[in-house]
């Protein structure tokens, strides 16, 4: 794979690289897209139907089976190369900030640290009267995969539902990690954004953010998005495929 010599030396020369990720990044463990699974298995519904406090409220049992099914694929899915190349990056530049919209760990499990999670993480469910963390059985559940309808854990202390640790259309981000993220998208001269569709707001503004700040921005994602447009680079392609390339030619 050929990259061109002013990109590899922005990627050299960066003070400050933020890797700015989405569904795309884990969509090659097997991990399907969001979009990807509302057009298949899920397609009779809506995103707010999925993953919104009133979706939860309205339909519990739809919602919990939903995240359930996702989490299980987490589970049992493996970093693959595009999570070892970022992993590997931050070896090469002087600071990297990773910031992900994934509710997966899949960037920790390939040796990312301090990864910030502006969507939440499915691996810390918590009450959704109370609040209390609720802890899973350890193991991996052995429900069949697709399962739908999963009625949700009780809370042990107040005895209300347990809902996914996620952030939901309507719900604000975490407001430390939007504070580091925001801060680092200001501070950054090189933003790669990953496998994102930079359709969700506000994480979609951080690439944004960057742009105007003056730092050259590169995409990596097979297909055209919202933030073309500002990239310097559009790396068309599989981000397991680019990013290992890219690492290797950054050597
Ligand atoms: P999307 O499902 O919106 O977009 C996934 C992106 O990944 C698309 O642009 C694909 O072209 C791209 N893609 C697919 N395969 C890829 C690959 N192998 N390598 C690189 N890119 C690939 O997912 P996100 O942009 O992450 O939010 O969505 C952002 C948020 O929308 C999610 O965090 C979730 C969702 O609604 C909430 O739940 C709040």
């Amino acid at each position: 794979m050929q990259f061109n010599d002013a990109l590899l030396a922005a990627l050299r020369g960066a003070r400050h690289l933020v890797v700015f990720t989405g569904a795309g990044v884990s969509a090659e463990s097997g991990i399907p897209t969001f979009r990807d699974a509302l057009a298949g298995l899920w397609t009779q519904y809506e995103a707010t139907q999925l993953a919104s406090p009133e979706g939860f409220a309205d339909n519990p049992a739809l919602v919990w089976g939903w995240y359930e099914w996702r989490r299980m694929k987490v589970l049992r899915a493996q970093p693959n190369p595009a999570h070892a190349a970022i992993a590997s990056l931050a070896g090469l530049t002087p600071r990297l900030t990773l910031i992900t919209q994934n509710v997966d760990d899949l960037h920790e499990r390939a040796g990312s640290a301090d990864v910030i999670h502006l969507h939440g993480s499915i691996h810390q469910p918590r009450c959704f009267t109370c609040s209390q963390p609720y802890a899973y059985p350890p193991g991996i559940p052995d429900e069949p995969e697709g399962g739908r309808y999963l009625e949700p854990p009780r809370c042990g202390r107040c005895g209300g539902r347990i809902r996914p640790g996620v952030v939901w259309f309507g719900e604000s981000l975490p407001a430390k990690a939007w504070n580091r993220a925001w801060q680092a998208a200001q501070d950054c001269d090189v933003l790669m954004s990953v496998g994102t569709s930079s359709l969700v707001w506000p994480a979609a503004e951080l690439p944004e953010i960057a742009a105007r700040r003056g730092a050259t921005v590169i995409q990596v994602n097979p297909g055209e998005t919202a933030l073309d447009g500002w990239a310097a680079w559009n790396l068309r392609g599989p981000a397991g495929e680019v990013l290992p390339g890219l690492l290797e030619a950054m050597r």
